[in-house]
Order: C-alpha cells, then structure tokens, then sequence
C-alpha cells in the first residue's frame, strides 16, 4: 500500500477516536458541571486513560476539552454561572490530564534507570575489556616465564655439566696415558672426577626434580618434598623444617603437583627475597582440606602492593595463586615488612564416591 494512503487512512482512524471521544467528554463535563460531585471526576481520569490508550497526545485532548468547554458555557448565562463553570471545568481538565502525567512521570523514571542501566553496562564493558587484556597479557607473561625457565635450565646444563663432564673426559685420558704420569698425580685426579660425578650427579637429580619431581608420582608428596627440601638446605644456609601429615597423600595427583609446585615457588622466594634463616614447612589435615603452611623468619613484604595486582612485573605469586584456584583451593600469603612471611594453601580432598563408600 502506498505510503499517503496509510497516513490518510491513519489520519481518520484517529479522527473518528477523536470525535468519539470529544462526544464523551463534553457530556461528561456537562454532568460534572450540572451536580459537581466528586466522583464525576472519575469520568475525566478514565477519559485521560482511554486518548493514551488511543494514542491521543496532549494538544488532541486540550483541543477535545476547548470544544466541550465551548458547549457547556451557554452564551445565556450570567458571568457568575460562568465563572463557576470555568472553575470546575478546569478541575475537571486537570483530572483528565492526570494519567498524560502519571505516564510521562513512569517514562522519565524508565528513562533514569534505562540511563543507569547503560552506564553500568558501560562499566562492566570496560571491567571486561580490562579483564580480557589482563588475560592476555598474562598467557604472554606466562610463555615468557616458561621460555626463561627452558633458557636457564639449557644454559645450567651446558655450562655445569658440560663442564663437569669436559673435565671427567680430560681426566680419563690422563688415566689412559697413566704410563707418563706419576702416581700421587693420578690419585689427585681420581678424587677430582670422584667429586665432580657426584656434584654432577647432584646436579643432574635437581634439574629433574626441577622439571617434573618423578617421586611425586613414584613415591608420594612427601617424600617427593622432604627430598627437595634436603637438598634447598644443602645449597643455601637456610635453616629448613618439615612436618606432613600422611593424609595428603590421599589428594589427587593433580591436586599434589599444585602443592608441591607452591612450595617450590615459595621457597625459592624465601632465598631469593626473604633473607631468611629460618624456614617451616607443615601439612595439617583439617576436616575436609590439607593445608600447607610455608613460614619464613626473613623481612617480609606489603603484600598489598604485590597481590594480586594487575600488570604486575611478578608471576611467582600470581601464578601460585592461579594454580591454586584450578584445584578449587585457598591461597593467602600473609606478611608485613620485618614480620616474616607465610604462604597458606589450603586443598579440599577428592570426593569420589568410592573414597566416600570406604
Ligand atoms: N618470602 C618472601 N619474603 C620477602 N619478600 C617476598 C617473599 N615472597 C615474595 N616476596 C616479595 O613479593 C614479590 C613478588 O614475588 P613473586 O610474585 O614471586 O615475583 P618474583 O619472585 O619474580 O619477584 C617479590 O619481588 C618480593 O618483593
Ligand atoms: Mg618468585
């Protein structure tokens, strides 16, 4: 259908509203001008509901209001009866245009909150923005981290045992040779390359607990840990305790990685930052969760500067945290400057319905 015609065929529907309404009005006005009772006025709200059901607009319902007015003031009557008819009138007016007003009152409310509504929107657009960045750069942070950690673990294994064996190989042909040199000088080399296998061996052991700690999975957390922590006391003047509760090995092997993993990043904070003498290392179980608690004697830090600040240069906390939330856990690390530090992990235990029948 043409466009014209619509608007002409639109244009008398709303014309017959109009004119149906209007008869309703005035002789609504007429009864409420003739009695003035109260109630009446009942008519004029109803009237004011049915031109916004109608979509009548304001200036249709003064026009419609204006030409009844016009017929109930009789040009007969005296100016007091006027008077008093254009006073009740325009109460009457006004009663009608109540309902004009209770909605355009509801469309600035719908308005405000649809206003809010955008701006928390606009909020939580910019928090996800915010979030999706932080991710990102924190995936990139993490490929970094571990791409360092294959550089250093390379570089240690060719500069360290590359040398050790260098060494052990010059050593060896010496002993070949053994004809041309005297014996007090081969003694010393044997105990040279005695030495050096061990220390290498040493070596060896803690690149592979450093990579995946095996007796983790062959032996259990915590011997896995007890072995790890021998060996932190060896090569620093750390001063190391440990306590496990043997319940934690009933933790799942995913859940056991995580702690030992927190415990590593932990304590190697305690040597790289705490300058600490003293370390603890304790396992309780509780009702339904291991803790681990990693308590150090060194100088200790604000934490709220450090956790868990976003765009933050230090993974080592963040990370822990990250790994401990993958198995449902708690982490806290509690501290204050000379007061020490204490990392606090808490896992619940596996659910699985057979560890439950038993
Ligand atoms: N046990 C601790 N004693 C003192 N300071 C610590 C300890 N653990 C962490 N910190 C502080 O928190 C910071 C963040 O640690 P972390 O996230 O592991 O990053 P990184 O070890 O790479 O610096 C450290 O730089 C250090 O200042
Ligand atoms: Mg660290």
């Amino acid at each position: 259908m043409h466009w014209s015609s619509l608007c002409v065929i639109m244009g008398r529907a709303m014309n017959s509203r109009v004119a149906s309404l209007s008869q309703q009005y005035t002789s609504a006005l007429q009864d409420y001008l003739d009695s003035q009772q109260e109630i009446l006025l009942q008519q004029a709200y109803d009237l004011g509901r049915i031109a916004i059901a109608g979509r009548l607009g304001l200036l249709d319902i003064a026009q419609i209001h204006q030409r009844a007015l016009l017929e109930c003031l009789l040009p007969a009557c005296s100016m007091e009866e006027k008077q008093r008819v254009l006073q009740a009138s325009e109460t009457f007016f006004l009663e009608a245009l109540s309902p004009f007003e209770a909605t355009h009152r509801g469309f600035r409310d719908a308005n405000l909150r649809l206003q809010q509504l955008n701006e928390t929107l606009e909020c939580r657009g910019a928090e996800l923005t915010a979030i999706n960045y932080d991710l990102h750069e924190l995936s990139n942070r993490i490929l970094h981290v571990q791409e360092d950690e294959r550089k250093r673990l390379s570089r240690e294994l060719h500069d360290q045992v590359g040398q050790a064996l260098t060494v052990l190989k010059w050593n060896l042909g010496l002993l070949l040779r053994s004809g041309e040199v005297d014996a007090t000088l081969l003694k010393q080399k044997l105990a040279d390359s005695q030495t050096l296998l061990e220390e290498t061996m040493d070596l060896v052991h803690r690149f592979a607990i450093e990579l995946r700690p095996a007796m983790l999975d062959e032996l259990g957390l915590l011997p896995a840990l007890r072995s790890y922590l021998k060996a932190l006391a060896q090569r620093t003047l750390l001063q190391v305790r440990f306590h496990g509760s043997a319940a934690a090995e009933q933790l799942r092997s995913e859940q056991k990685i995580v702690l030992f993993r927190v415990a590593q990043e932990s304590l190697t904070n305690v040597v790289k930052h705490a300058q600490a003498s003293q370390v603890k290392v304790a396992l309780h179980t509780l009702k339904h969760v291991v803790q681990m608690q990693i308590r150090d004697n060194g100088q200790g830090f604000s934490v709220d500067t450090k956790v868990p600040g976003r765009r933050r240069k230090h993974l080592g906390l963040l990370g822990m945290q990250e790994r401990v939330r993958l198995v449902n856990g708690q982490f806290a690390v509690t501290s204050a400057p000379g007061q020490g530090t204490t990392v606090c992990v808490e896992i619940p235990f596996r659910s699985r319905p057979e560890v439950q029948a038993r």
